[in-house]
């Protein structure tokens, strides 16, 4: 039965691009979740969209003596053209710097204010009188009072999950300047999460919420029964969306106040140019209400958020939280600033037009109830020995014995033998068996049965040998052929949610198109004909092809000039000596000189003889730069 859902993904931070950690732990899985419910007939709005405010966007801004908004715009745009790239395909993929998103966020902000959901509170926060700033989340950092991580950020502890306030954190310590905080007085609105502990409470550990995945629903607990406080819902920054009510000036919402509100923005924004109305999509309790997201926001998706939404009042609430664990690269933590990344843009220059290498490579190894690791030679096995090797080799031979045979023509079978039926019925129940894995968002597990499908269409050829049997038995090699066509038909349309540009290329080539009813998921398991005979197929092309040792090496050393840059640059170097006085360095007599004369000196590849005019005196003077500069 169709219904209607509204799938999201994390809104990714605008402070880089993105990597292939970003695409296994959330747009991959939800991007497939997306196709499938459209495919199935379902009506549904697929939304995200850059997180533009907090902390990592000015800290990135800072260091390079850039404004914020120059920073949100340029990776706004590489992020989006990452994800069409890949054929991630929101309905909508919006930014919070948007007008409506201003407005959606203000206005909520300001109906829990109204509602009195709020407290409004000065207290002393950690303040760094060095840098004249407060410091909230990402611009302190001490040790985490729950797991004992010394890198705990202010508003979360990227180790255990748990999200505090700044001024839990031991020993902490300003990420501008290094200085020790101080305590300063300032006033900030807190949403009390005790107050909805017990409607947490209900919701998650008493409703149905066990058929979440155990990562989440474990952290989720414990948190819970580790009590609630109250959480500040504002910042006193720059930079973000101005509080919206008496006394806030000077102040923003915090970064994790807004964010989510940005999905309902985004499909506002949706529905608008689509000519639809937005509110069914967040407020009809038939609405199946999805995140995707990684295991770091599992805290403000399954309990701050959900606080906000029921405080509100006229919202609905997550269905489900599919949150994937981390991905590994090359068995170390994936990192932006250490470039230990494989970025989306650069993958697509060196692997052009394999999407679909990385999404199947990213999917069959996703990290979905552990950490897991992305190495290059799986990735190249995944290719060779799966999509190269069973896919692309059943489709390949499907379409040019089909050619080769019948110049094109689906055969006309004559009698099914048992294996026939066996394969035809077994064909029929795979829809299922994907559906199966998806509703429980084992997106892994779906792409092995699509391989497992893949697979059968092979064994059935190599079995049969119809390119043997087509000199003594034709009207069995027309069965077979017939047999393994509708296989492939089959491949066409399940393989869409996992494979979008394969299965497209694919659909082109059994002319999907020209069928009277183009084949759709649900009609592989109840029509007994996908491609009739006498349907005209075009010409082959190669779905796959062999990734080389030689570019798989290519990756690795890129990976370890990478290490190597980092090892260099994290080299602690002893001074050689004491730091000088200023009194000492003035006693020095440092001079600009000018080189009116430079020459090459003779038999020698290094050096050049300059002459230096100091202002006092003009003196010759060899230097070994011969190879960097001409004379
Ligand atoms: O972790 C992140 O990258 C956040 N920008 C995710 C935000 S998700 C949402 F709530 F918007
Ligand atoms: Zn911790």
């Amino acid at each position: 039965m169709s219904k209607r859902y509204t799938i999201t993904a994390a809104l990714p931070y605008t402070n880089g691009p993105i990597h292939i950690g970003h695409l296994a732990g959330v747009y991959v899985p939800a991007d497939i979740y997306a196709r499938y419910k459209r495919l199935t007939g379902n009506d549904v709005a697929f939304i995200c969209g850059s997180d533009e405010h907090g902390v990592p966007i000015t800290i990135k801004a800072k260091k390079e003596g850039v404004s914020p908004q120059e920073i949100v715009d340029r990776y706004h745009k590489i992020i989006k053209a990452s994800f069409e790239d890949f054929g991630i395909t929101f309905d909508n993929y919006s930014r919070t710097s948007a007008k409506v998103h201003h407005d959606t966020a203000s206005e909520f902000f300001k109906t829990l204010y109204d509602k009195g959901e709020f407290i409004e509170e000065v207290s002393e926060q950690l303040y760094d009188a060095e840098a004249n700033q407060f410091l909230a989340d990402r611009f302190v950092v001490g040790t985490c009072p729950k797991c004992g991580n010394e890198e705990s950020y202010g508003d979360q502890c990227e180790k255990c999950g748990t999200s505090h306030n700044a001024t839990d954190l031991i020993n902490p310590k300003s990420a501008i300047t290094g200085n020790v905080p101080s305590l300063k007085e300032t006033k900030h609105w807190f949403l009390p999460l005790d107050k909805h502990e017990q409607f947490l409470k209900d919701w998650i550990l008493k409703g149905h919420k066990k058929d979440w995945k155990p990562n989440v629903y474990g952290q989720v607990k414990s948190w819970i029964d580790d009590g609630l406080r109250p959480r500040a819902v504002t910042r006193d920054l720059d930079w973000g969306i101005p509080v919206p009510v008496p006394g806030g000036e000077g102040k923003v919402l915090y970064v994790w106040f807004d964010a989510p509100i940005g999905y309902i923005s985004a499909t506002k924004e949706w529905a608008a140019r689509v000519g639809k109305d937005w509110t069914p999509y967040w407020k009809d309790e038939d609405t199946k209400l999805v995140h995707f997201i990684g295991k770091d926001n599992i805290v403000f998706h399954c309990i701050i958020f959900p606080a906000m939404l029921k405080a509100e009042g006229s919202y609905i609430l997550p269905d489900n939280v599919p949150a994937n664990e981390f991905l590994n690269l090359e068995g170390s933590k994936l990192s932006t600033s250490k470039n230990w990344a494989v970025w989306l843009h650069e993958y697509l220059v060196d692997f052009p037009n394999q999407q679909d290498v990385l999404r199947y490579a990213l999917t069959a190894n996703a990290p979905e109830t552990k950490d897991n690791d992305f190495t290059w030679s799986d990735f190249q096995a995944r290719n060779n020995n799966e999509l190269v090797a069973i896919f692309g080799n059943f489709i390949n031979r499907v379409v040019v014995l089909t050619n080769k045979y019948y110049e094109g023509h689906v055969p006309e079978p004559a009698v099914f033998s048992a294996l026939d039926e066996e394969t035809l019925a077994a064909v029929k129940a795979y829809p299922s068996v994907i559906e199966s894995s998806l509703e429980r968002y084992r997106f892994r597990e779906g792409s092995q049965e699509l391989m497992n499908l893949a697979r059968l269409g092979n064994k059935y050829l190599a079995d049969e040998e119809p390119w043997k049997l087509v000199k003594t038995d034709e009207a069995r090699t027309k069965t077979i052929m017939y047999v393994a066509l509708q296989i492939a038909s089959a491949l066409a349309t399940l393989s869409e949610p996992f494979l979008p540009f394969t299965s497209a290329k694919l659909k082109n080539i059994l002319c999907h198109t020209a069928l009277d009813a183009e084949s759709s998921w649900g009609e592989i398991s109840t029509k007994d004909v996908l491609l009739p005979a006498g349907h005209h197929i075009g010409k082959g092309e190669l779905l796959f092809s062999k990734i080389e040792d030689s570019e798989i090496q290519a990756q690795r050393d890129k990976l370890e000039a990478s290490k190597v840059a980092n090892d260099a640059a994290n080299k602690v170097l002893e001074p050689q000596k004491e730091t000088i006085t200023f009194d000492d360095f003035t006693k020095l007599d440092i001079r600009v000189g000018t080189i009116p004369e430079a020459e090459k000196m003779p038999k020698t590849k290094k050096l050049l003889v300059l002459k230096v005019d100091t202002g006092i005196d003009v003196r010759t003077i060899v230097s070994g730069i011969a190879e960097s500069f001409t004379p």
